[in-house]
């Protein structure tokens, strides 16, 4: 069977979502989740972009051992420099240089003729060539390229040394039959393709990207480049969970496969929900709440005659645990521990601590907790970023007769008691102005959201928040049983974010 690379983006596309941003400590946890899951190249980031992409993709060369570490450069010296300088530590270093190749872009952003195109891709990957032997290039824009142009830039880029050459529908623009004979045509009229593999790169904006990328894997492509949850520019990317879920579970159809470890997909999943705070639809194929619910009577008999009658894949392949367990308050270190593990995590025992207590304290407002809530509390409880200010009290008087008024105490950066009130339109306006008091940092809320996480009238309510400072954007995560307690957290969890960035930036 032929193997189909999986060629992960979602610490770089993925990141340049509208109101993603993670901290070095986040896509280092992510890049350690991802070689769990077994994919074959990570790309880490676009080091020359700023100091704190730099560095986290540096680290995360300097730890992940098992998969390809790949920085991505544009087709000029210094970007070429920086990414050699952030991967080279790494055991398996890749270069991923890119190009625009469509006249559109060519005419109208580089202001450049195709001759001079052919000439830059040519020397900067010869350039690349020179710091490794592992080269990727991708003709930006490919989809809406002279074909004919791109078998030329591709013939050129081989000569000077590229490895893997990546076919991008940058704006999500192809058409699967159409996408397949670009793929096909490349292979045929491209002398020296055998020397390289071809990669393909597909935008959702039309909500193609999975089909056309499996198309172009049927068609000859053997990698693809996808993110976790399907996030990344605009309408995101090609998803990996279904790219890699429609490879196993149509072998018949493949004949392919990958060097995926299916079990560990909802875990990454839900990872990679938490830390970008992007939540993931209920209805999303593979990891969707409902991927696996059977609403209808009918289907419900099928399930429990025989699983096959409505499931074409067991929830187990892709790590959903089957909750058989549920915790109380009466459970113990040992089974919390347990469930922990058969979850999938592994927490350090200060995060282990921390999570249990925090375990003890929910159990005690409510009756049964699902794997769910252990998701939630975990989410919480790992600490991915200094906490510069910790919430420590919180009181609120609100309703339809009185000013809705909020008391807060903080702990401070050295330790010390901070505490101030305040008044709002609302109680969760009283309790940010409240903090504004104390946290002296100019930021505007663009987003708010608040959910359940599971039914019940005694669920966790879970609140996410976006910040904006200076142009950029900070997101903060908050839960508790008590819905105001959470949008306090997720403020101080934001505010803390946005502190940690400018310490890092200074
Ligand atoms: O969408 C795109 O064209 C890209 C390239 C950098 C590969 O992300
Ligand atoms: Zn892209």
């Amino acid at each position: 069977m032929d193997k189909v690379i999986i060629f992960d983006t979602t610490l770089r596309d993925g990141e340049q979502a509208a109101g993603g941003s993670l901290n070095i400590q986040e896509k280092l946890e992510i890049a350690r989740q991802l070689e769990k899951l077994g994919v074959d190249v990570i790309e880490a980031g676009f080091p020359v972009s700023s100091p704190g992409d730099f560095e986290a993709v540096r680290s995360i060369a300097g730890e992940i051992k098992n998969t390809v570490v790949c920085g991505l450069a544009r087709a000029h010296p210094k970007d070429i420099d920086a990414a050699w300088d952030a991967v080279k530590i790494a055991r398996h270093p890749r270069i991923h240089v890119f190009l625009s190749a469509s006249d559109i872009h060519i005419l109208h952003q580089l202001k450049k003729s195709r001759d001079q195109v052919l000439e830059m891709s040519r020397d900067m990957v010869m350039r690349a060539r020179n710091y490794t032997d592992d080269i990727e290039f991708s003709p930006m824009d490919a989809s809406r390229a002279n074909p004919e142009f791109i078998y030329q830039v591709l013939e050129g880029v081989i000569e000077s040394g590229a490895t893997t050459l990546n076919i991008p529908d940058t704006v999500g623009y192809a058409i699967p039959g159409e996408f397949g004979r670009l793929i096909e045509g490349i292979l045929n009229n491209v002398k020296n393709i055998d020397k390289a593999v071809i990669s393909v790169h597909c935008h959702d904006d039309l909500g193609l990207a999975v089909a056309n990328s499996l198309e172009a894997v049927k068609c000859g492509a053997r990698q693809v480049e996808c993110t976790i949850n399907g996030i990344g520019e605009r309408a995101g990317n090609a998803s990996l969970e279904e790219i890699v879920m429609a490879i196993n579970t149509r072998g018949d159809f493949f004949n392919m496969m990958t060097g995926i470890d299916t079990r560990q997909i909802y875990k990454t999943s839900r990872l990679v929900s938490e830390l970008t705070g992007f939540t993931v639809q209920p209805n999303k194929a593979i990891v969707g709440a409902n991927a696996f619910r059977h609403q209808s009577g009918i289907h419900q008999d099928g399930v429990i005659k025989m699983p096959k009658t409505y499931e074409i894949m067991d929830p187990r392949k892709v790590g959903i645990p089957s909750s058989s367990l549920v915790l109380g308050k009466l459970s113990g270190r040992h089974a919390f521990n347990e469930r922990l593990a058969e979850l999938g995590y592994s927490l350090s025992e200060e995060d282990f601590n921390r999570t249990f207590q925090a375990f003890k304290e929910l159990a005690d407002k409510k009756k049964e907790v699902t794997d769910r809530d252990i998701e939630s509390l975990v989410a919480e409880e790992m600490r991915t970023i200094v906490e510069v200010y910790r919430l420590e009290r919180i009181q609120v008087t609100c309703g339809d007769r009185g000013i809705p008024t909020a008391a807060v105490k903080l702990i401070g950066p050295d330790g010390e008691t901070l505490s101030d009130a305040a008044l709002g339109t609302g109680p969760v306006d009283a309790v940010y102005k409240a903090i504004n008091r104390l946290v002296k940092v100019p930021n505007m809320l663009t987003e708010f959201t608040v959910k359940s996480v599971t039914e019940g009238i005694d669920a966790i309510g879970e609140v996410l928040i976006r910040i904006e400072s200076d142009g950029v954007t900070y997101t903060g995560r908050g839960a508790d049983t008590d819905i105001i307690v959470a949008s306090a957290k997720a403020y101080i969890n934001a505010l803390n974010r946005l502190l940690a960035s400018r310490k890092t930036a200074v």
